[in-house]
């Protein structure tokens, strides 16, 4: 049994390749899910397993992050930011915060991982045991997309393999993991993997193959990598049915009607509308004359006026005005204007950024 607490890392480094256009503006693990920067539910699952001493991982945009999660006091944590100078891949962001975790056991997390059950039993298993290391996994559709797992019958690992082309088995890496300290030894020595990173599925591999005992289970409730635009809708869609609570901070017309969970920032007005919950929009936001259904989720000072949406995303500042078709499945970036347009021709105009996908 430990007893000395966990330190934390959390890795909020890396490209957000897959989520541009939004990621050229910001870092991936601040987009926000029910209208919370991803990265808050990571910092907040990571308190509540008891971890509060924090090494953050940064890249480029080190100085967003930084804004949003400051010296992690409102957390409840500590937090002592360790940039990386270029995204080598896991391993090499351990390696990087090594000064900073010094020899203590440490829990890793990736911050664009969502867990609905958090890190908790993860944690209490690591610290019972006699483990280097311990692993969170799930069964997956898709296990070429992640680091795979094949566990003996008694739930420890034996192999690993990052992004498989031949998978041996639906078991994922869900990105949650305890270290014992001996870790970095093993990352001292690593090879960088095909792709060209170097990889923490390795490093674990390399501990089981020096004889050491590394846990696994399987996650209870859902997890969701947030690295694709689908993705975010779908956490949007499961944090949303899990924790939204019925809320009217602002004015709500008589003639409008909400019905189910819907959580109305300050300031903010609908007039004849329909809100249809689970459904949270931020403060100063203005609904007139419109729909909006459930799974959505609308960032402060937004306007909506004269058009329907449901199961969408849309950060902050945007305008969506005479739109005449529903709006569903859809994520819109930050100060996004769309409009309808009455007169003819009746054409589509657009002004699209780099990567933007349109469905029309
Ligand atoms: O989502 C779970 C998967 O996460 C695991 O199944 C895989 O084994 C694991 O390698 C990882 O795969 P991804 O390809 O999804 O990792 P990604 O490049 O998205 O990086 C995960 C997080 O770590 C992300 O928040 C960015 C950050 N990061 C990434 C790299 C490569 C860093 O901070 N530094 C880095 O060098």
């Amino acid at each position: 049994m430990r007893q000395e607490p966990l330190r934390g890392l959390l890795l909020a480094g890396g490209t957000g390749s897959r989520l541009r256009p939004l990621t050229y503006t910001g870092a991936k693990q601040l987009l926000p899910v029910a209208n919370k920067p991803i990265l808050f539910y990571v910092v907040e699952a990571m308190v509540a397993a008891g971890v509060r001493e924090i090494a953050v991982v940064v890249g480029d945009t080190r100085a967003e992050v930084e804004a949003a999660l400051g010296d992690g006091r409102r957390f409840g944590a500590t937090l002592t930011y360790v940039p990386q100078a270029r995204p080598l891949g896991l391993a090499d962001a351990v390696r990087t915060a090594q000064p900073v975790l010094g020899d203590a056991p440490f829990l890793m997390v990736l911050g664009d991982n969502l867990l609905r059950g958090g890190y908790g039993s993860l944690v209490e298993r690591f610290r019972a045991g006699p483990w280097a290391a311990a692993i969170l996994v799930s069964p997956v559709d898709r296990p070429q997309a992640f680091g795979v797992a094949v566990l003996d019958p008694a739930g420890r690992v034996v192999r690993l393999v990052e992004k498989p082309r031949d998978p041996p088995s639906r078991l994922a890496l869900v990105g949650a993991y305890c270290f014992d300290p001996l870790v970095h030894t093993v990352i001292a020595d690593l090879q960088p993997s095909p792709r060209g990173e170097y990889e923490i599925t390795d490093a674990i591999q390399g501990l089981v193959d020096r004889g050491l005992p590394v846990d696994a289970a399987v996650v209870e409730g859902w997890w969701k990598d947030t690295g694709r635009p689908e993705d975010i809708l779908e956490a949007n869609r499961l944090v949303l049915e899990d924790r939204t609570e019925f809320r009217l901070e602002g004015t709500v017309s008589a003639d409008s009607q909400v019905t189910g969970r819907v959580a109305l920032g300050p300031g903010s007005r609908v007039v004849d509308s329909v809100l249809r919950g689970p459904a949270v929009l931020g403060a100063d936001v203005v609904v007139e004359h419109a729909y909006i259904g459930p799974y959505t989720a609308l960032g402060d000072g937004c306007v909506l006026r004269n058009s329907e949406i449901e199961h969408s995303v849309v950060l902050p500042g945007c305008r969506i005005e005479d739109v005449p078709a529903r709006i569903d499945q859809s994520l819109l970036g930050r100060d996004v204007v769309l409009t309808g347009r009455p007169h003819r021709p009746r054409a589509v105009r657009l002004v699209l950024g780099d990567r933007s996908q349109a469905e029309l």
